[in-house]
């Protein structure tokens, strides 16, 4: 049986192993092989030049497991399944075998007793609907039917749903079938509808066959490639028979350091406030263990505004003593087995915490200070629920406090901020 992250990730790449996949280290969140984004967001950036025909030096059938971080799901962190940092297990073909295959392996590891278990009915798929620039994927689909899976569990969709295309605006891409676990009360619908959110989306296999050009225009693709993406987090939920990402041990020991730090008894649940200020910790400490400080442009800056949500929400719960740096300390003991550069950075990524988080704790109590007064004094940010991009700009300018946090603030209260103006008063 396997249960646990650990286990998880040990399985995976056992078994594709024995499928004559070869082992390979997960690449740094920072991307050498894509300059099309900032973090790697799936495993597939690190492989780009591969994907495209130039040589691995492991060979054609790769497996590994991943570091992501997405900032772009960052609404919907807290919820029961999206986190900023997650691990992708990943099974790569690289010009190799295609659909057919692909889709045996995955229904093998998914289904059989000796590897996930998982019953077929409780499974969901998709498969791409077409459209003008690729056909229906009749392949997937009849791979899916021949392995049993019911009609109405297989749900087509279109591009927007079911088309492997990452951040840039050029590079491989294709269609992919995605499959979803029921987490809702058993049995599971007989129909798959995977809008409905208690389907959750555990792992995805691109069928990488096209070249999208900077003109919009698809070309086909040297080599085919197989390009997966599978959840550890959501599926290490699932197997311990939890509704969300957070109970399983890669969060429950960050949940019990909170709760000490606050001085309350730990609750079953962990409220959703703790969610968000759990989530920013693992990533932080990996974004800095690969490398990167946090500062004012470019990554250093995202990374700022990972750990600065954090003590954000941190303040809006009351703690208000440092917590950073004690739970990043939790997150490297999670992980520094698999991820040994945690440890390697410790000292650094420990005391980069203490220092923005003091830093930042001064900066809001400023700027919350001064945001309050300011409503208090300008009776038009009263009358028009409008903060005044001049205004916006002071409280930054002068007193070091971030516009998205003013546009937060705003907003809590219903209020807008005239984001033209600020742009206007910052380029004078
Ligand atoms: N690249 C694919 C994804 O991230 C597997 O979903």
């Amino acid at each position: 049986m396997i249960a646990t992250a650990a286990e998880l990730r040990e399985k995976y790449l056992a078994f594709f192993q024995s499928k004559g996949h070869a082992v390979i280290h997960s690449a740094s969140l920072v991307p050498d092989n894509d300059p099309t984004v900032l973090f790697t967001t799936a495993g597939m950036h690190p492989l780009v030049p591969y994907l495209l025909g130039e040589k691995h030096p492991a060979g054609v059938r790769l497996t590994d497991v991943q570091k992501c971080i997405r900032t772009g799901d960052i609404d919907d962190v807290g919820d029961a399944v999206h986190l900023t940092f997650f691990e992708m297990l990943g099974n790569w073909s690289l010009g190799d075998y295609f659909k057919k295959e692909a889709i045996e392996f995955s229904f093998e590891f998914l289904t059989s007793p000796e590897w996930l278990g998982f019953p077929l009915d409780m499974l969901g798929f998709t498969v791409f609907a077409g459209d003008d620039d690729a056909p229906f994927d009749e392949t997937a689909y009849n791979e899916w039917r021949r392995h049993g899976v019911s009609e109405k569990r297989i749900a087509k969709h279109p591009k927007k749903d079911n088309w492997w295309g990452p951040a840039g605006l050029t590079g491989p891409r294709g269609p992919d079938t995605e499959f979803f676990y029921w987490t809702g009360p058993k049995p599971a619908p007989e129909v798959f509808d995977p809008s409905d959110k208690r389907w959750v989306e555990i792992w995805n296999n691109v069928f990488m066959e096209y070249f999208k050009n900077a003109d919009g225009s698809y070309v086909p693709l040297k080599q085919k490639n197989v390009d997966t993406g599978m959840g550890v987090e959501r599926v290490t939920a699932i197997l311990q028979g939890k509704d969300n990402c957070y109970e399983p041990e890669l969060f429950a020991p960050i949940f019990a350091k909170l709760d000490e730090i606050r001085r309350v008894p730990s609750p079953a649940e962990p409220p959703p406030a703790e969610r968000l200020i759990a989530d920013p910790l693992p990533a932080s400490a990996f974004i800095m263990a690969d490398g990167v400080i946090p500062d004012k442009n470019g990554r250093e800056y995202v990374l700022r505004r990972i750990i600065r949500r954090a003590i954000r929400e941190a303040n809006r719960l009351g703690i208000n003593t440092n917590f950073c740096a004690p739970i990043a300390d939790v997150v490297i003991e999670n992980y520094k087995k698999f991820y040994p550069e945690l440890e390697a950075a410790r000292n650094t990524i420990l005391s980069e915490l203490t220092r923005e988080e003091e830093a930042f704790r001064r900066t809001l109590e400023r700027g919350m200070r001064e945001f309050e007064k300011m409503i208090a004094r300008v009776p038009d940010f009263v009358q028009n629920k409008v903060v005044s991009g001049k205004n916006a700009f002071n409280l930054y300018e002068t007193y070091g406090f971030p516009i998205e946090l003013t546009v937060e603030m705003a907003r809590e209260k219903n209020f807008s901020v005239d984001m033209k103006g600020y742009e206007e008063a910052r380029q004078k």
